[in-house]
């Protein structure tokens, strides 16, 4: 069975994540995606928030599970018998970021990594920028799904 995962912060998860998890389906045989936690991004949804937006993102998908996870990648990959992880690049930064992740995961355990390019129409999305059009009360629905839409606007509102 060749199983895969998809690890990031998803917080919110957008619709160029959720192409990459897609693509990286069809690719696999299973998927799990991890949400884990990167201590130089401030959150907006806890980890456990993120995985239920991506748990109803993905329901359709066959052979995809989303799990929360703090330790490092490799570990929780050779405690899976997942061999290979697949990460989706927009461009220059992107690629400069996760290569340098790959190769000492590689380095590490042996651990692969896959880099699927982002489709063009989501190349500039970012859960960031996500945050910050949310944030300054602009419209963000073209990049994210209804649902998680609506959590994020939930989520900024005054009284939570
Ligand atoms: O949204 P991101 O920035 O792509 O997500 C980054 C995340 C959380 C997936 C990444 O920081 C990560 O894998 N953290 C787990 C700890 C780890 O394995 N760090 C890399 C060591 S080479």
């Amino acid at each position: 069975m060749r199983r895969a995962a998809c690890p990031g912060s998803y917080d919110p998860p957008t619709l160029g994540h959720l192409d990459v998890i897609t693509r990286t389906a069809a690719i696999f045989d299973h998927v799990h995606v991890l949400v884990g936690f990167n201590p130089n991004k401030p959150g907006l949804f806890e980890p456990s928030e993120r995985v239920e937006l991506l748990e109803e993102a993905l329901a359709d998908l066959p052979g995809v599970e989303v799990h929360q996870f703090a330790g490092l990648t490799v570990d929780y990959c050779r405690d899976n018998r997942i061999g290979t992880v697949v990460k989706g690049i927009r461009g220059a930064v992107d690629l400069d970021y996760e290569a340098q992740m790959a190769q000492l995961n590689r380095m590490m355990t042996g651990l692969e990594t896959l880099f699927l390019p982002a489709e063009p129409q989501w190349a500039a999305v970012s859960s960031s920028l996500v945050r910050d059009i949310a944030r300054l009360g602009g419209s963000f629905d073209q990049f994210v799904t209804p649902q998680i839409a609506a959590r994020t606007r939930q989520k900024l509102a005054p009284s939570s």
